[in-house]
């Protein structure tokens, strides 16, 4: 039996790295790694070619030519980049097309979300969609809700903090708006499944684990921790006003980091907490189809078994191997074609426009 050819982009990274995992769990799949020249002795890269991954040596940002090459004889490629990357897909994109690509995974892996003006970072994405299917290039699109690894607050023992990026110490509005959540862990396990499935050729798939609040995630962490967490309500309107100071503070390009991570993260509030927006039911209104429907066999990995873990000490921390210059924070490149491009798919609306846009 042929094996499937799977390209990752951005196999070192923390989705790259879980979408590895479950492809090499699977023998049908050979897996090959675009990475760049500078990266190619990372850790992690030299992990994965023990476990029997190719590397191809690439760079998103090199010539037409170079990612034409790299992608020669591939029949999937599945594309994990970081938030400023997004743009750097399209010529991966142009790339694909050429060298006959069967299905291209472009970076979705967030939360739900509405394109057109909620969410900057769900914008990036979509102008790359657009370009997909102005080439009429095959494609799955893959959201997966909100990361376990991201979803519980802190503990004032401090016990948690060497598994947690932030304190995340704050609840959106009453804290009562259910949200879908999926362990990192698992995201490869569904593409695995979702890369030879003809169901899911050109259609939206939304994997994910479960659906909670956060006073649901809140409680059960005081249960299995025997601790009392602060709950730190934020209002409707900080949300909204937080939303608009970041994208006023935003507006100027090129991006500067500092600005638009509080831009995304504000917006992501606006629409997971404030406007329901993660969620399976809006999913299938938007034309996802779920895992859950696709894959009723699935056996996810437990949210209260993750929690336990962590608690325990026992989880994986995310990004434990990021050091981010300030150099690099301060200059996120974004050319002025791709500028124009957004500009001219999403044009520009007032900063508030979308704020009071409740569904
Ligand atoms: N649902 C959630 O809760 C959640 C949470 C976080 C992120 N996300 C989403 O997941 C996506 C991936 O984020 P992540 O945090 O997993 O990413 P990440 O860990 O930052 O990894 C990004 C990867 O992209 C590679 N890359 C970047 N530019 C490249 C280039 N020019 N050429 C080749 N490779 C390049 C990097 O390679 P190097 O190794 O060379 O640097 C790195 O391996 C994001 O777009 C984000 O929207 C979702």
């Amino acid at each position: 039996m042929s094996r499937t050819r799977v390209l990752l982009v951005g196999a070192a990274g923390e989705t790259g790295g879980s979408i590895a995992n479950g492809l090499l769990e699977n023998p049908i799949f050979e897996v090959y790694a675009l990475v760049r020249p500078r990266s190619v002795q990372k850790p992690a890269i030299q992990r994965l070619q023990e476990r029997g991954v190719h590397v191809r040596r690439c760079d998103l940002r090199g010539s037409e030519e170079s990612l034409v090459d790299a992608l020669t004889e591939i029949d999937v490629v599945v594309s994990c980049v970081g938030p400023a990357e997004q743009q750097d897909q399209i010529p991966l994109a142009r790339a694909a097309k050429k060298a006959g690509v069967k299905r291209f995974v472009p970076c979705g892996f967030i939360t739900i979300a509405p394109p057109g003006g909620i969410m900057w970072l769900r914008d990036e994405k979509e102008t790359v969609y657009n370009h997909i299917k102005q080439l009429a290039l095959p494609y799955t699109i893959v959201d997966v809700g909100w990361w376990y690894q991201l979803s519980y607050p802190r503990l004032e023992s401090g016990r948690v903090d060497y598994a947690m990026t932030t304190a995340n110490n704050e609840i959106v509005g009453d804290g009562n708006t259910p949200t879908a959540i999926t362990d990192l862990r698992d995201i490869g396990r569904y593409i695995a499944r979702i890369v030879i499935d003809n169901r899911t050729l050109n259609k939206m798939v939304f994997a994910y684990n479960t659906v909670l609040t956060q006073n649901e995630i809140y409680h059960l962490l005081e249960e299995i921790s025997e601790e009392k967490i602060q709950r730190n309500y934020i209002p409707e309107e900080t949300v909204y006003t937080r939303v608009l100071a970041a994208r006023q503070a935003s507006e100027t390009y090129p991006f500067d980091p500092v600005k638009f991570i509080p831009r995304y993260l504000a917006e992501y509030q606006l629409s997971w907490g404030i406007r329901g927006d993660n969620n399976p039911e809006f999913a299938k209104y938007l034309g996802y189809i779920t895992s859950k429907e696709l894959y009723p066999d699935f056996k996810p990995t437990d949210f209260k078994d993750y929690l336990e873990t962590v608690v325990r000490g026992t989880a994986k921390g995310i990004y434990t191997d990021r050091i981010i210059s300030r150099a690099h924070q301060r200059s996120f490149p974004r050319t002025e074609s791709s500028d124009s491009l957004y500009t001219r798919i999403f044009p520009r609306t007032e900063s508030s426009d979308s704020l009071y846009m409740s569904r």
